[in-house]
Order: C-alpha cells, then sequence, then structure tokens
C-alpha cells in the first residue's frame, strides 16, 4: 500500500516539517520551505537492497580493536591536475564521494571532463552521467576541449535506476553526475531537485560507491534562486565538498575544499578558463600581481596562506574627503567589519582623522581574504591613500593588530616570506615577534631585509620610505 504524504522540506538544510514555516528552525534561513509530496510505499522501500548498508556475510559485524584492523595503502589516482589533486588530499581516492559545487556557468562540467578525460587516457573506463546536456551538447565542448579518449563513456540519464545497470555491467573506476539536481530515483516520490530526492540519491551513490570503490563525483548547482535542494543537504553524506568559485568577469577559478575526509581542508587550487577549457595556474603569486601599478598610493603586497600555501596578492585602498555628510566605508574581497575596526584602531592609535572620509577597500582580482594576518596590510594601505604616498613596491607586508595598536605574532611567516622572497621582493615588514622567531631558528633570506615592527605607528614610518634598497 502506497501513502501520499505532504511534508515541507527546507532548500538550505533540508530540515523537514509538517506545516510551512517563515524561518527554517535549525539553519534560520528565511523562505526556505518548499512543499514535497512524499509517497511512502513500504515495500518499494525494502525491494532492492540499495538502501541498507553493505552486509558484511553471515551475522553482524563484530568490534575489533583499532590495532587489529587491516588497511591497504591507498592507491589514489590523479585527475591530471596537480591543483585539483592537492585539493582533493594527494589525488582521487577510490570509492569516494566528492562533491564539486558552484555557480551555474562556472566551469563544474568543465573541470570535471578534463580531468575525466585525463583518467581516461590512462586507459581506465570512466562513466559521465549528464542530465542536463545531450551527448552531442558534450561532445561540442569537447571536441573545443580536445577531449576525444574512446574510455570516456558518456551518457544522458536522469533516472537512478536506469544508470544503475550500466554501472554494474561496465565497472568503472570513477564517474560523474552532471547534475544531482536533476537526477531521480523512482523510489523517493518527489520531483527531481527536490531535498529528498538529492539526499537518497546521493545516499545511494554512497553506499554503491564504499561498495565497490567506485569514485563518484556529484556536481551541484548552489545559487540560492535557481535551486531547489541546497548543498547542506550533501554535505554531510559525502566525504569531501569541493567549491569551484570565480568571478564572472574575470577569467581566474578557485577550487576550494571545504570539507575532505581524506585530506586537509582550506586547501585551493588556482585554475583559468581559456578557450580550451581550464588550466592550472602555476604560480599564484605572480598571476595575482601581474597588473599591479608600481608607484600608486593605496597600494600593497600582502601574503597570505591558502590552505597550505603562501600567495602574495595586491590590496588597494582609495580614501578620499566625503560630501555627503556620513563618510561611507566599502570592502571587497576583506571582512567589512573588520575595516571598520580597524579603521577605529588607526584613528584612534596612529592619530588619522579618518571620519569625514569615505575609504574603500579592494583585494585586486575578486579574491577572498579571511585571515587576520593581512590586518596591517590593509591599514598600510589606508594610511598610504590618506597620506598620498606610496608604499615601495618592493616591500611586502604581513602582521596582525590588535586595539592597542601593537602588531601581533602570525602563522607560517617562514613560508610567507620565501614566496616574497622568490617573487623578487626585498624587504618584509612583519611582527617583531616572529621576525625574532626567525633569526633565532637561523633562518637566512639572502635578498630580503626583515623588519620586525611591534607597534602600528612603527610601521606607519615604512609609508613614503624608499631608500637603502637601491
Ligand atoms: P560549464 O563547465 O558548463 O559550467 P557549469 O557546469 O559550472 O555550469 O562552463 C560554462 C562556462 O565556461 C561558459 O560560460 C563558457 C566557459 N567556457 C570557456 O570559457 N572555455 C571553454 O573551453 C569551456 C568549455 C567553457
Ligand atoms: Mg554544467
Amino acid at each position: 500500500m502506497s501513502k501520499t504524504k505532504i511534508v515541507f522540506h527546507c532548500g538550505e538544510c533540508g530540515y523537514q516539517s509538517h506545516r510551512w514555516l517563515g524561518r527554517c528552525p535549525d539553519c534560520e534561513a528565511w523562505n526556505s520551505f518548499a512543499e514535497e509530496q512524499v509517497v511512502s510505499d513500504s515495500s518499494a522501500r525494502t525491494a532492492p537492497g540499495l538502501m541498507q548498508p553493505p552486509h558484511r556475510g553471515p551475522g553482524m559485524s563484530e568490534p575489533v580493536p583499532i590495532s587489529k584492523i587491516e588497511t591497504s595503502p591507498q592507491s589514489r589516482f590523479t585527475t591530471g591536475f596537480s591543483e585539483f589533486d592537492r585539493v582533493l588530499g594527494g589525488g582521487v581516492v577510490p570509492g569516494s564521494v566528492v562533491l564539486i559545487g558552484g555557480d551555474p556557468g562556472i566551469g563544474k562540467s568543465t573541470l570535471v571532463l578534463q580531468a575525466f578525460n585525463h583518467l581516461a587516457e590512462t586507459g581506465k573506463t570512466v562513466l559521465y552521467v549528464s542530465g542536463e546536456e545531450s551527448p552531442a551538447q558534450i561532445k561540442l565542448r569537447a571536441d573545443r576541449m580536445g577531449v576525444a579518449s574512446l574510455h570516456l563513456l558518456m551518457i544522458s540519464e536522469t533516472c537512478f535506476e536506469t544508470i544503475l545497470p550500466h554501472i554494474e555491467s561496465l565497472r568503472p573506476m570513477a564517474m560523474v553526475i552532471d547534475s544531482i539536481q536533476t537526477l531521480y530515483t523512482s523510489e523517493a516520490g518527489s520531483i527531481p531537485g527536490s531535498v529528498t530526492q538529492v539526499r537518497e540519491v546521493a545516499s545511494r551513490l554512497m553506499f554503491y560507491a564504499k561498495r565497490t570503490d567506485l569514485a563518484v563525483f556529484i556536481v551541484g548547482h548552489v545559487t540560492k534562486e535557481g535551486m531547489i535542494a541546497g548543498p547542506r543537504v550533501l554535505e554531510h553524506i559525502v566525504d569531501t565538498v569541493l567549491y569551484l568559485e570565480g568571478d564572472k568577469s574575470h577569467t581566474y577559478r578557485i577550487l576550494r575544499g571545504v570539507k575532505n575526509r581524506f585530506g586537509a581542508t582550506d586547501e585551493i587550487g588556482l585554475f583559468e578558463m581559456k578557450g580550451a577549457g581550464l588550466s592550472e595556474v602555476a604560480n599564484p603569486s605572480q598571476f595575482f600581481l601581474s597588473e599591479r601599478p608600481l608607484e600608486a598610493t593605496g597600494s600593497v603586497v600582502v601574503a597570505s596562506i591558502e590552505g597550505t600555501r603562501p600567495i602574495l596578492i595586491e590590496l588597494q585602498s582609495l580614501v578620499s574627503q566625503s560630501y555627503i555628510g556620513m563618510a561611507r566605508r566599502m570592502a571587497l574581497g576583506v571582512d567589512p567589519n573588520r575595516v571598520t575596526l580597524l579603521l577605529a584602531i588607526l584613528e584612534k592609535r596612529a592619530g588619522l582623522h579618518l571620519a569625514d572620509q569615505d575609504v574603500f577597500v579592494n583585494v585586486v582580482s575578486g579574491i577572498k581574504v579571511q585571515e587576520p594576518a593581512i590586518d596591517l596590510g590593509i591599514l598600510m594601505a589606508i594610511a598610504s591613500s590618506f597620506k598620498e604616498k606610496p608604499i615601495d613596491p618592493r616591500m611586502v607586508v604581513m602582521g596582525e593588530v590588535g586595539l592597542a595598536g601593537e602588531i601581533r605574532g602570525i602563522q607560517h611567516t617562514y613560508a610567507r616570506v620565501k614566496e616574497a622572497e622568490k617573487m623578487g621582493f626585498k624587504r618584509c615588514l612583519l611582527p617583531k615577534r616572529n621576525e625574532e622567531m626567525l633569526r633565532r631558528e637561523g633562518m637566512i633570506f639572502e635578498t630580503m631585509d626583515l623588519v620586525g615592527v611591534s607597534y602600528l605607528s612603527e610601521a606607519l614610518e615604512w609609508i613614503g620610505a624608499r631608500d637603502a634598497l637601491n
């Protein structure tokens, strides 16, 4: 007997309720509830055995001491992109499920198609399941990118039960579902893309992947407007969650790891979208600094750590007289609240009168930087624009700034300074504590002048200075 009932799901986090709610009590999203018809059919649910966890012989699995558990060395395989591999934690793990989220049109399908082509070229069978584009459409794109491997098999299908026999007979080593929002299982009685469907299909894929060592990539769109089921519904099911981000007006794309059961998170991979697909950016610092104006006021280079890698980034600030009574503050790429706080420090501890000045801060090329190690850079950029004096273009700045105007120590100083040295910078303004630590540990920088500073006022003295380096 099947029974239809109506439930409401939060499109952001999957919270379930029996009535419509204006605000989700779980994730606090507004207006995120959508109605779904759920057919509860007890006979259908238990039939195919996929919903049940893999069965391990007669009886239940026994608890074993952790020291007795046998592990086989994980044989990861490469995607052909070292940037992609690094974000995955060193390559693709067989049996893992990877979610690749991102705005529509950002390049998810392109990235996966290129990676799968590489796998196929190594002679392994891989399966590309597309619910969005027909094989002919994908072929057009593939031709442009020079993707033509015989082992890369395409199928345009949206029903999970139809795809399954193909996987069983082909036994691919990896497959991709593009996108999860188009896939449905006939055993859950709601429309494709709904929370129930997305969750159901993903958990079936998960069980299947674990049982057969198939690596599964799931592509998911993550805009609020166009999509019904949010990525957070999937995040706790899958092993790895990656987001492909970028500004549509720029060519670079960042692949960011936000969850990874097989490696570190917060790792990023940098790509550039070109006419023939995505290509890796081997030297991110060079890429981000390529258009830097050398003598402009308000421009400073900071060293930020993204994942495990230092990247040099240009920060810009523009300070100009405000004519509308209340001065405006705008920050792009950095936390606006942090900028407000830093402005207060600049007023109070360095005596700069910014109350009637509009202040704009921008991280060049649209990248977002979160860490406090760029505090000093933000302050130097603002002060440089306010004083109309440029910062020496061969100087890199790093340090967290406290409310008393003190420069506080940061992490990974060696890696940051080394990257700056590699990029041809000659002087580094850094927290005194870190400078002393580097010297104590005998870290030698042959062409880099380390300047340790303890207070904001000391650092600001370097604005406009261009001396001994010549
Ligand atoms: P796509 O991978 O289809 O995006 P998604 O799967 O995330 O929706 O990428 C679409 C965009 O990428 C499209 O706007 C065109 C651009 N693009 C290129 O610039 N060069 C290329 O070689 C390809 C294949 C796409
Ligand atoms: Mg796509």
